[in-house]
């Protein structure tokens, strides 16, 4: 059975494909990219994180995939399977459970978030059956930041479909709906693309978002640009090593790799470009926004464009279900874990998961209110907590995925799961693995550190 995993099979090329573009789009495209971007002053961070996208990220996309499916089972057990059959040290695990602790701590804070974009969603329903209009965006925002129960309540919610899906198993609900779902979200940000350039502010928002200023360019924004490279792919937590494992043998890994790149790229830079010509436009200032950008900025687009509540909904119902697609990713390493020690069923593996990591996101809930004061590394709870899992562990895990695939584990292996890559194509890849990847990321770290 080497060449099945225990936890299901993908059942096509174009499965996996929207099941990793599924887990790739996400909060990360849409919430986490125009924030960063106008946090850290626009051109150069969003050069930055395209160059890691290409020099990083896709290298390391290939080596999870490969990683996984010579493995076949969850993260810390691919990890045990690959040293042992390898003669490797056992301490390689370790990217197992980094990326463990990393996906319980960034879905943690993503469900929260995840209960925002429900919210906002319900917001604009009621909205259409006469309910108040929000008028005032950051009152509205702020208002629901300062409620505990609003926070809680969502963020339990959304944790509540995302276990729902994970416990019945991904293939037969999610595969289909995310097949129909994200064209559609798509379109929608390409009409809201359509707006922000009938009201003339798209040349301000390309000059912001392009045109690089790069003697604002600190180790804050390389780290930040990196971290969220690995972010937006699903990286660097073994998210997609554990797809990789659901992976049929003849399925060619670089092409799903670009495939899947490219598609979240596109993604992010759409979201930019749809999203800063509204900021423009109702002269709010492009920098600082936080994460707060997108639901205290889009909502004066919404009031002012026609058709701007129903659109409102479908913006951002579809911003949830990105959201979902990708929280499933998060959930499902933990909970095939479980499922592998061998005492729980499929189902009680995710409800464990999801209760323990539910539990943790109350830090980040209560971060906006009760403990709004506590900081962290000069951070709220919330920054802190994504700081350290996305900019740090992210990273660190990423490193530690290229030392190992580009030096440990055998070539023969590499070179029989890349077999659709020509020579050629194939010695790019390991000079990306080997040294291109874990020396950018090694150097950026050093930049934070001493910098
Ligand atoms: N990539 C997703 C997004 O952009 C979030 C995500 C899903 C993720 N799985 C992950 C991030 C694994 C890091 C690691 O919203």
């Amino acid at each position: 059975m080497d060449n099945h995993s225990i936890h299901g099979m993908w059942s096509s090329r174009l499965a996996f494909i929207l099941a990793a573009s599924g887990s790739a789009v996400g909060l990360g495209n849409i919430w986490r990219f125009p924030y960063l971007a106008s946090d850290n002053g626009g051109g150069a961070f969003v050069l930055i994180y395209l160059a890691c996208i290409v020099l990083v990220g896709l290298p390391i996309m290939a080596a999870e995939i490969l990683m996984g499916r010579q493995g076949r089972m969850s993260p810390v057990n691919t990890l045990r399977k690959l040293t042992r059959e390898g003669g490797h040290s056992g301490g390689w695990t370790v990217i197992g459970w980094i990326g463990m602790v990393a996906a319980v701590l960034i879905l943690s804070f993503y469900s929260v978030v995840g209960g925002w974009t429900m919210h906002y969603t319900w917001l604009y329903i009621a909205q259409i059956f006469g309910g108040a209009p929000i008028t005032d965006p950051v009152a509205t925002f702020t208002g629901m930041l300062a409620s505990p129960g609003t926070l809680i309540f969502w963020h339990s919610m959304f944790m509540l479909v995302t276990v729902g899906v994970v416990a019945l198993g991904v293939e037969k609900g999610l595969e289909r709906a995310v097949k129909f779902l994200m064209p559609l979200l798509f379109l929608i940000l390409l009409g809201l693309l359509g707006y922000g350039i009938s009201t003339g502010n798209v040349g301000q928002a390309i000059e912001f978002l392009f045109k690089p200023d790069f003697s604002e360019v600190t180790g804050d924004t390389l780290l930040a640009a990196l971290g969220q490279a690995f972010f937006s792919l699903s990286l660097g937590m073994c998210g997609i090593m554990t797809y990789g494992a659901y992976l049929p043998k003849d399925i060619s890994i670089p092409r799903v790799a670009v495939v899947v790149s490219a598609t979240d790229t596109s993604v992010a830079l759409l979201a930019g470009l749809a999203i800063f010509p509204v900021l423009f436009t109702f002269g709010i200032a492009p920098a600082g926004g936080g994460p707060g950008l997108i639901f205290t900025s889009l909502p004066l687009a919404f009031n002012d464009m026609p058709f701007g509540i129903p659109y409102a909904v479908a913006f951002f119902g579809l911003l949830f279900v990105a959201a979902w697609t990708s929280s499933i990713s998060l959930l499902e390493p933990p909970t095939a874990f479980l499922v592998e020690m061998g005492k729980m069923s499929r189902r009680t593996s995710a409800i464990v998961a999801a209760l323990f990591i539910w539990a943790i996101g109350l830090v980040t809930a209560l971060g906006f209110n009760v403990w709004q004061n506590v900081r962290v590394f000069g951070r709220d709870l919330q920054g802190a907590i994504e700081f350290v899992a996305s900019d740090l562990m992210l990273p660190i895990g990423g490193l530690l995925i290229a030392i190992f695939a580009g030096y440990f584990l055998s070539r023969d292996i590499a070179r029989s799961e890349l077999s659709q890559l020509s020579k050629a194509g194939f010695a790019i890849w390991r000079f990306l693995i080997c040294i291109v990847a874990p020396v950018l990321v090694l150097v950026v770290l050093a930049f934070k550190l001493f910098g």
